[in-house]
């Protein structure tokens, strides 16, 4: 399917299917005390990462983790407030030169590596395991704002005013993050995904310098080391942009956010997979929202390289029914 091969019906999973949305999952987090404790603690994060196989059967699974565990290991602090999100203290240009001395990042992350060992072994061999890292803008902007922004000027302002701190900023999260895909390939993912969820905010220099360049480098170092490895890249928001990223990021497939027309998406599926694009809000809403929008993008993108997914995270309010509905009608039930 990574290949560009057509698969029909085509393979499904959800951005953020272990999540808020299941009662086993707030079961489990609750009895983690913290959201941080479910991602260090391999037992709950096996488990959670399992939760939606064993009720959905979903065709893989994606490594229960966060994006900003890279930052922590790299000894920025880190917190998740109920309801709200991360808190980070925010990096000054100072602090880059040295970001990590003195911190064992992966000796801070191998609880994440024995949870991804872990769940090669458990998974059905027929699930592909999905590892993932954040892209380093987007990391960075949580690093340099301290949350999360609706349009994440503290970053933008940052990148303009300081542009060889963003660089080495930008070129350090690259490295280790490529080193952090390389170990979770090691350990058994067959797939990596890179996340950057905030491209969408940028002019085109600034999304090719920060966003388009970065990715690249992460692309270069993990084929280097695992040329097989298929990466998809989940550039939300790039808009009209989407078609160079693959390109000059050399990332196997597009994850496409719900905004991308499916004429759009048919074009980018001449040259590789897309993966997509159901607004999340159409799983929400149910009935002839649902249909509708899973019957446009089967009937649009079903007969090319496909991966059925949302365009975004599932959000914590919707109903199960509607995620059983969901894969029934994909797969042609
Ligand atoms: O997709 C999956 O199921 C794998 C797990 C995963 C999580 N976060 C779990 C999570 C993945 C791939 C992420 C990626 C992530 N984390 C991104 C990129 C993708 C995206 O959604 O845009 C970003 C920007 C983050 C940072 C982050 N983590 C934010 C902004 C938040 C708060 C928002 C929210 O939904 O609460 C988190 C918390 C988080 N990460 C939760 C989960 C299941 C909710 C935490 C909880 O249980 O309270």
């Amino acid at each position: 399917m990574l290949g560009g091969e057509t698969l029909a019906p085509p393979p499904i999973w959800m951005m953020r299917q272990a999540g808020r949305y299941l009662p086993e999952y707030r079961a489990m987090r609750a009895k983690a005390g913290s959201f941080l404790d479910l991602c260090y603690n391999p037992n709950f994060a096996v488990e959670v990462t399992l939760q939606p196989i064993r009720r959905f059967g979903f065709d893989a699974s994606i490594l229960f983790s966060d994006i900003l565990v890279v930052p922590h290991a790299l000894g920025r602090d880190l917190r998740f407030v109920e309801g709200e999100g991360p808190r980070m203290t925010p990096i000054e240009p100072a602090e880059i030169a040295d970001l990590g001395d003195g911190h064992d990042f992966h000796a801070n992350l191998a609880p994440v590596y024995e949870t991804v060992s872990r769940l090669r072994a458990e998974l059905p061999p027929e699930t592909t395991l999905i590892g993932f890292c954040g892209a380093p803008w987007t990391v960075a902007t949580y690093m340099i704002a301290g949350r999360g922004t609706p349009d994440q000027a503290p970053s933008r302002l940052f990148g303009y005013r300081e542009p060889d701190a963003m660089a080495r900023l930008l070129g350090k999260l690259a490295e280790v993050s490529a080193e952090y895909l390389i170990r979770q390939i090691d350990a058994g993912a067959d797939v990596v995904q890179i996340f950057d969820s905030w491209s969408g905010v940028l002019d085109e220099a600034s999304f090719d310098a920060w966003c388009v360049q970065p990715v690249a480098e992460i692309v270069r170092r993990v084929h280097a080391v695992h040329p097989h490895t298929p990466i998809i890249g989940f550039p939300r928001g790039a808009g009209s942009l989407y078609a160079g990223y693959r390109e000059t990021t050399g990332v196997n497939a597009l994850g496409l956010d719900w905004s991308v027309p499916l004429a759009q998406a048919r074009a980018l599926q001449e040259s590789g997979a897309v993966q997509g694009n159901l607004d999340p809000l159409r799983l929400v809403a149910g009935g002839r929202a649902l249909d509708e929008g899973i019957d446009a993008i089967v009937r649009a993108l079903g007969d090319g390289p496909l991966i059925f997914n949302l365009g975004h995270g599932i959000t914590p309010d919707t109903p199960i029914a509607h995620v059983e509905q969901m894969i029934r009608r994909v797969r042609g039930g």
